[in-house]
């Protein structure tokens, strides 16, 4: 049964962002009333003129305050930033206030119990010291009053999108041991079922792909969608230099260090976070071949009305050498 549909708007925070604008996405696409947070409006210049526009930063608690004022559910997704934990804690102390749900994506080590939940964060945490303040930040929200349902996504399909030109010469490079990806359109959706129907019980959701993929199995899929050979070439260097040049900063940091502990992981998704998948979407998510088949297209249709002069592939130092 389809709950009734609220007149009050959802608020989405990071709207501009990869899951946040999949948010926005699911959200136009079911109809629903929607207030995005915004920092740059001219950012979301492009959407629909009935989509409210409330502008503001996570420095400024007031402004988020005023931000709920009666929206129905609250969508938040952590930035990579220094702050982001008193940030976090702007999002829920203001979400507790209003009495306002809280649908949150981010880094979090899932379990019923508190103990559960800690020994798991005390593992995830020796395997990325760099993420403890992330682990941190999300069991707090999980404990909150804000009813909250915590969205934990595998490693998004999407973040190969950076490595475009590598890919389209031949090479991925991304370090991959065996590991949960999914497509950011499936948690825009997922959470767009979650802030819409309150009777999705509070807690949390792995969001996965159907399989844990390899960076063999990557570089394999992007040989069928592309047509061509495509080598999976794990290079840290190259690695690095992408995501500098694709995002810098703090994100671009937090990249190169999920990369070291994503190249030596082997995660294989199980049933139950695919179910938990599956219940939340209604439907089985996408596959990173379907994923790959799309965007290799556009790729390859780009290719072919002009030659990828615009951005060259990092070429791997030690192939430069030779
Ligand atoms: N990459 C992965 O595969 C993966 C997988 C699982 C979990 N995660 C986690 O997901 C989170 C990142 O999600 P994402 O990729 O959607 O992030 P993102 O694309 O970097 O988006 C961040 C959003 O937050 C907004 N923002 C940043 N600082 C702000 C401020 N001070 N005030 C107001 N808005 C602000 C940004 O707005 P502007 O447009 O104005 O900058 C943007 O809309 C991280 O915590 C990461 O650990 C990532």
């Amino acid at each position: 049964m389809h709950p009734t549909p609220s007149t009050r708007p959802i608020l989405v925070i990071g709207a501009t962002g990869a899951i946040g604008s999949q948010v926005v996405r699911a959200l136009l696409a079911r109809g629903a009333p929607i207030r995005v947070f915004v920092r740059s409006p001219g950012k979301v210049a492009a959407l629909p003129a009935h989509v409210e526009r409330a502008v503001g930063t996570l420095e400024d608690p007031e402004a988020i305050d005023r931000a709920l004022q009666g929206v129905q559910a609250a969508f938040y997704v952590s930035p990579h930033d220094e702050l982001e934990e008193v940030f976090a804690e702007h999002v829920v102390s203001a979400c507790e206030r209003a009495g306002v749900r809280l649908v949150f994506s981010g880094v979090h080590s899932g379990g019923k119990t508190r103990l559960a939940r800690f020994a798991q964060r005390t593992i995830f945490g020796l395997l990325m010291p760099h993420y403890r303040g992330k682990l941190r930040l999300a069991e707090r929200i999980r404990t909150s009053r804000t009813r909250p349902v915590i969205l934990m996504p595998g490693n998004y399909y999407q973040m190969d999108e950076v490595c475009r030109a590598e890919l389209l010469a031949g090479r991925y490079p991304f370090p991959m041991g065996l590991v949960p990806r999914v497509d950011t359109r499936d948690v825009g959706e997922a959470a767009a079922r979650a802030l819409l129907d309150p009777s999705v019980p509070g807690g949390d959701y792995a969001l996965v792909g159907p399989e844990s993929l390899s960076g063999a199995m990557t570089a394999a899929h992007w040989a069928a969608a592309l047509g061509r050979p495509v080598t999976h070439v794990p290079d840290l260097a190259v690695t690095d230099a992408l995501f500098g040049r694709a995002y810098g900063g703090r994100k671009a940091l937090d990249c190169q260090k999920s990369y070291r502990t994503v190249g030596k992981v082997k995660v294989k998704t199980s049933a139950a976070e695919l179910r938990q998948t599956e219940d939340l979407l209604d439907r089985a998510p996408r596959s990173f071949a379907e994923y790959a088949r799309e965007v290799a297209s556009e790729w390859l249709a780009t290719e072919r009305a002009a030659p990828p002069a615009h951005q060259a592939a990092i070429t791997p130092p030690a192939a430069a050498a030779r």
